[in-house]
This record gives C-alpha cells, sequence and structure tokens, in this order.
C-alpha cells in the first residue's frame, strides 16, 4: 500500500510582508546571527524564539575546534530557554543564516538534530510550534507546526 505525506507552509517573497511581531522576531534572528561563532564552517545562523510571555531568545551557532563539540544557533536557543525558562512555552522560533559560499537563492532548512529538538519542545508544551525560516535571499518559509517538518519524529512516547 502507497501512503503520501504532505504539509502545507506559506512562501513569502519578503519577510518584511510578516506580521509586525514575527518581523520583530526576524530582526532579533539577524541581532543573532552577529554573534555567531563560525570560524570553520563560515555560515552564520541566528536563532530568536518568541515565547507565551511575549520575551524573545536568541542564539546563535558556536563552533570548535573539536568539531562535534560546537551547536546549531536553534538548540543553543531552545536550551537557553530550558535553563531559564522551563514553565514558558514557545510561539514561534525564526531562523536565519549568511553563508558566503551558499548561493543565495539556496532554500535554507534546519538540520535533523535541531528539528527534534524543536519536536521535543514542541510535545513538551503539547502545542504547536510556528517555525520561520528566512532565506538569503528574504523569502521566507513559515511552517505551522515542528512535526510537518519531521514526519515520524521520536517522542518520549515511541
Ligand atoms: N547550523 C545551525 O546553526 N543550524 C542548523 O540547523 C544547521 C547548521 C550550523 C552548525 C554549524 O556551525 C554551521 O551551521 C555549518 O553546519
Amino acid at each position: 500500500m502507497k501512503k503520501d505525506f504532505q504539509f502545507s507552509y506559506e512562501l513569502l517573497s519578503d519577510w518584511k510582508d510578516l506580521s509586525i511581531e514575527d518581523q520583530v522576531l526576524v530582526d532579533k534572528a539577524y541581532d543573532a546571527l552577529e554573534t555567531a561563532y563560525a570560524p570553520y564552517s563560515e555560515f552564520k545562523v541566528g536563532a530568536s524564539v518568541r515565547l507565551d510571555n511575549d520575551a524573545i531568545i536568541i542564539g546563535s551557532n558556536q563552533e570548535n575546534a573539536a568539531y562535534p563539540s560546537g551547536l546549531c544557533a536553534e538548540r543553543v536557543a531552545l536550551f537557553h530557554i530550558g535553563s531559564n525558562y522551563p514553565k514558558q512555552s514557545i510561539k514561534t522560533i525564526c531562523i536565519v543564516a549568511k553563508g558566503d559560499l551558499l548561493p543565495l537563492n539556496k532554500l535554507l532548512s534546519p538540520c535533523g538534530g535541531c528539528r527534534q529538538v524543536m519536536l521535543e519542545s514542541e510535545n513538551r508544551q503539547q502545542n504547536k510550534i510556528k517555525v520561520i525560516i528566512v532565506n538569503q535571499d528574504n523569502r521566507t518559509m513559515v511552517i505551522p507546526s515542528v512535526i510537518d517538518l519531521l514526519p515520524f519524529g521520536f517522542g518520549s512516547k515511541d
């Protein structure tokens, strides 16, 4: 039996077409990008997260000479939230990136490890987290829930 998986997301030509609330989040993600420490990949990533109380937490990728010891921007932000705001739930996560080696029109996408960690946050709060990805050419994807990005994702019930 053949089955299909599909999900819906929005594709905007520019992040300036987002709501003001989400534009603010994008701005903060670009602020985060400035703190990226990425001397090895030269690929800077910024993440910003809006909590239920509208506080915005940011993270950026932090690399290490011992490569696996570094961490992605999304996880830096989410683990900071887990440590400092464990009772707050997350409304939206926004991810931006800048890499001179990458064509400007290349659509960006969070890595599998970050999808898994975002899914844990979504399952833990039992509420969807909206994911906004802003590409280098400003095209913007709005994905309604993390589970869309990780079908058959592994969770505590598994
Ligand atoms: N990176 C992120 O920060 N987030 C992702 O979702 C994908 C990859 C970082 C890790 C590393 O510092 C650089 O991008 C190149 O892989």
